[in-house]
């Protein structure tokens, strides 16, 4: 594995603010993993996506993509095609009245040929599973299906990385499963770096790394079963745990030998009914 993106040393601050909004962060993002970031409001989480593809800029130290500095102001246009972002509302990310005239936006812009437009925007519409809406108006679709056409429309750039600022705040509880579930497949199916901001606790069950944000710095940054074993110093943090990770750490404080290593609803059920299965059986 390498690094896809390297932050060294960072810190931002904003023009007009009195203090930095980063500091010293360093960081590296591999290929093909799915990073969650979870963090308070105000805890960097938005400032850190946005140096991720230069729409910020280091205030200190230096955030490279690919092998490029963020800095290097001729290596722009190629880091915000290899890093796409998505935005929490779809609305404000949506340029057409039709679906696949959106998602041909971004590729128009770069000159791509016409007939690999149309491969492209096909593709992405496939990827997102709206491939079959795609003569529709977006404004007449749910959120989740114009989040997921925003998305397709970042992926119609084949980005090496997804960015994604809390692309699921504004959903329903179904658009959000639709959406995390696209996002893990395109990670683990299609070899997609993905990163994930969110305050959802139970959309980082599945990511192979979860990086906790505090107040401009990174407090937390491990498996997700690790960070949220710590029930105690998140809740500290003024951070929920998931409903599995709470069950987990009450049990074991009560004895049982539970390991805790995944947090899926069936992955705690199959433990807890194992561990059972062994107390029940002790003489
Ligand atoms: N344009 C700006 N000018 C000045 N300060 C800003 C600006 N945008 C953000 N900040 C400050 O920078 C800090 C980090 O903000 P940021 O938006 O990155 O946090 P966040 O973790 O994304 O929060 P949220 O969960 O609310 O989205 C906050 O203290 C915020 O007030
Ligand atoms: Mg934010």
């Amino acid at each position: 594995m390498s690094a896809l993106i390297q932050f060294r040393n960072v810190s931002f601050r904003y023009p007009d603010a009195g203090s930095d909004s980063l500091h010293g962060i360093d960081l590296s993002i591999e290929e093909g993993q799915f990073t969650a970031v979870l963090g308070h409001n105000g805890s960097g989480k938005s400032t850190l996506a946005r140096l991720m593809n230069g729409l910020l800029l280091p205030t200190e130290g230096s955030v490279c993509v690919a092998g490029l500095d963020t800095a290097n102001a001729s290596d722009i246009l190629r880091i915000r095609q290899t890093v796409g972002l998505v935005f929490q509302n779809p609305d404000n990310q949506i340029v057409s009245n039709v679906v696949e005239e959106d998602v041909a936006f971004a590729p128009e812009n770069l000159g791509i040929p016409p007939l690999e437009i149309r491969e492209r925007v096909d593709a992405a519409l496939k990827q997102v599973g709206m491939y079959e809406y795609r003569q529709h108006a977006p404004h007449l679709l749910s959120g989740g299906q114009k989040q997921r056409v925003a998305i397709a429309g970042v992926l119609a750039m084949q980005p090496k990385i997804l960015v994604l600022d809390e692309p699921t705040a504004m959903l329903d509880p179904q658009g959000r499963k639709d959406v995390l579930s696209i996002l893990l497949s395109l990670c683990r199916s299609g070899g997609m770096t993905v990163i994930l901001i969110t305050h959802h606790m139970e959309e980082c069950i599945s990511a192979d790394r979860l990086i906790v944000m505090s107040n401009g710095s990174v407090s937390m940054d491990a498996a997700p079963a690790d960070v949220f074993s710590d029930v105690e110093g998140l809740e500290r943090e003024g951070l929920d745990v998931p409903e599995t990770a709470r069950l987990i750490s009450d049990l074991k404080k009560l004895g049982l030998p539970l390991s805790g290593e995944t947090l899926s609803a069936e992955a705690c059920a199959r433990q807890i009914a194992e561990a059972a299965g062994r107390s029940a059986c002790r003489p």
